[in-house]
């Protein structure tokens, strides 16, 4: 049985959306400006002869995207606009490949970020709200019943189970696949598999070129295995600089080149095509093994689902990694590489390092992904984050100092944020987190240790009263810095 995941009835769905624009249509004309109060619930429920609870909820979604404040026993009031902020500029990196030193840092952040108080502005996670938990702990239940022999087996032979292989192959129609069934290999997430590709296509010593920022697990795991990060420019907008790349691997040296092309983390770019189809040629043509994040893909805020760089692969040069831990659930620890002719050895590694993955959450990602629930899920959680995003886009605006850059992510949900240059977001960390405001200092996504005037944050959260406070203090924070 398909398991059924609760959506506002459609029509529901149409009148609060509906009147959710009507007002911010009235904010963006200027009939409503700065500082006034909207209609009161009942006004606008009796005129427009909506429920109550259809007009609390398009006011919420106002609330939530920072158009409008709730304030108490007063009503609803237009918030003031943030000023527009530009984007970060790219910067030049160094020319040489660095070992990498970011671990011991990193653990530090992500585990003072993740304290019970702290407001959640570190890790990159998701509202536990925003997922189908219910669905899936239904799944779970009833997989596990229907399927007793799946508790029997497991195998370090045959590892993926034959129904999430279809349903891989199949999602990846939407970006110009199809994957090949036998170049799968089913993993415990999106770090295990880039892990694996890693493993298999370098030795301790050689040098990998990533983004810069680049997102920090990456440095993590060229740390642990031994090897040297070469950073490459990348681009608020257009991802790792093709250029930059094609310089820097004239003359050999370079062992693989791992990114995240679609809504990279931190920037939230995303390569065009024609960028991702040069650098699919390029590392063929150089003998550079090419490992590419698609883990934000599904969470685009565009109308177009953005293609990996897989689909550009002619020569089977391409790792295609991801995993359900942004999408559906972070604990549900199951991910994917499509690993082309680099296949054998992945799976070796697979094999090697931890066996199968959990052949029951494979069934129930299998079910969950045949249902059209998860299209459903998909569309309101991209519309979530896009939200959420634009929220703390605009706190940032009203609260960080005037010379503040951000980024405009195409995608998932963190944001990049450039203070003035002569401010270090690594010792204003200190303050921040005595305050239980967290981030992630922005040197920690830098092997060479740039970006100390940076920081990332999460907007995996709903934009409540709560986390404009959270903003507030901490622009007041880094003000005093
Ligand atoms: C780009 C990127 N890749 C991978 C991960 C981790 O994914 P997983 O939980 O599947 O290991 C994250 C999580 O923040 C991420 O941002």
């Amino acid at each position: 049985m398909m398991p059924t995941v609760l959506v506002p009835l459609m029509s529901e769905l149409l009148r609060y959306e509906k009147l959710a624009a009507e007002l911010e249509g009235m904010v963006a004309d200027g009939a409503l400006r700065h500082g006034d109060r909207l209609p009161s619930v009942r006004r606008l429920s009796q005129e427009r002869r909506l429920s109550v609870s259809t007009v609390v909820q398009a006011l919420r979604q106002l609330e939530s995207r920072g158009l409008v404040e709730a304030r108490p026993q007063s009503g609803y009031f237009v918030r003031r606009p943030g000023p527009a902020r530009g984007e970060p500029l790219p910067r030049s990196t160094p020319d040489t490949a660095v070992p990498v030193d970011v671990t011991q840092r990193l653990v530090r952040v992500l585990q003072a970020g993740c304290k019970p108080l702290v407001a959640p502005l570190a890790a990159a996670l998701p509202a536990p709200q925003l997922l189908p938990v219910a669905a899936l702990q239904r799944l779970y239940a009833s997989v596990a019943r229907r399927h007793p022999k799946l508790l029997e087996g497991g195998s370090h032979v045959n590892m993926n189970e034959p129904a999430l292989v279809r349903q891989l192959v199949r999602r990846s129609l939407a970006w110009g696949g199809p994957l090949a069934s036998d170049e799968i290999v089913i993993t415990n997430s999106c770090t295990e598999a880039l892990g694996l590709c890693l493993r298999a296509v370098t030795k301790p010593g050689d040098t990998v070129a990533v983004e810069s920022p680049g997102y920090y697990l990456m440095l993590q795991l060229l740390e642990t295995l031994g090897l040297r990060a070469l950073e490459i420019p990348t681009d608020p907008r257009h991802g790792l600089s093709v250029e930059a790349f094609e310089l820097a691997s004239r003359h050999g040296g370079i062992a693989a080149c791992l990114l995240v092309p679609n809504a990279s983390n931190p920037l939230g770019s995303v390569m065009p095509d024609d960028r991702k189809r040069q650098l699919a040629a390029l590392t063929a043509a150089r003998g550079i093994a090419l490992i590419e994040d698609d883990i934000y893909g599904d969470l685009h805020f565009g109308p177009q689902r953005p293609w990996p760089i897989k689909a550009f692969d002619t020569t089977g040069n391409v790792m295609l990694c991801s995993s359900f831990s942004k999408s559906l659930s972070p604990s549900l620890r199951i991910g994917f590489v499509a690993a082309g002719r680099y296949r054998s050895a992945v799976a070796l590694q697979k094999t090697i390092t931890s066996g199968g993955t959990n052949p029951i959450t494979q069934n129930v990602l299998a079910e969950y992904l045949e249902s059209t629930a998860f299209e459903r899920h998909l569309r309101r959680l991209r519309r979530a984050y896009e939200q959420q995003v634009e929220a703390m886009r605009a706190a940032v605006g009203r609260h960080f100092p005037s010379a503040t850059r951000m980024s405009q992510p195409q995608g998932g949900y963190v944001l990049w944020v450039e203070l003035p240059d002569d401010l270090d977001a690594t010792r204003l960390y200190e303050c921040a987190i005595g305050e239980n405001l967290a981030y992630v200092p922005g040197e920690l996504f830098s092997a060479s240790g740039m970006y100390r005037n940076c920081l990332r944050l999460n907007c995996g959260n709903p934009h409540t009263p709560e986390m404009e406070d959270a903003v507030r203090r901490l622009g007041r924070v880094i003000r005093g810095g």
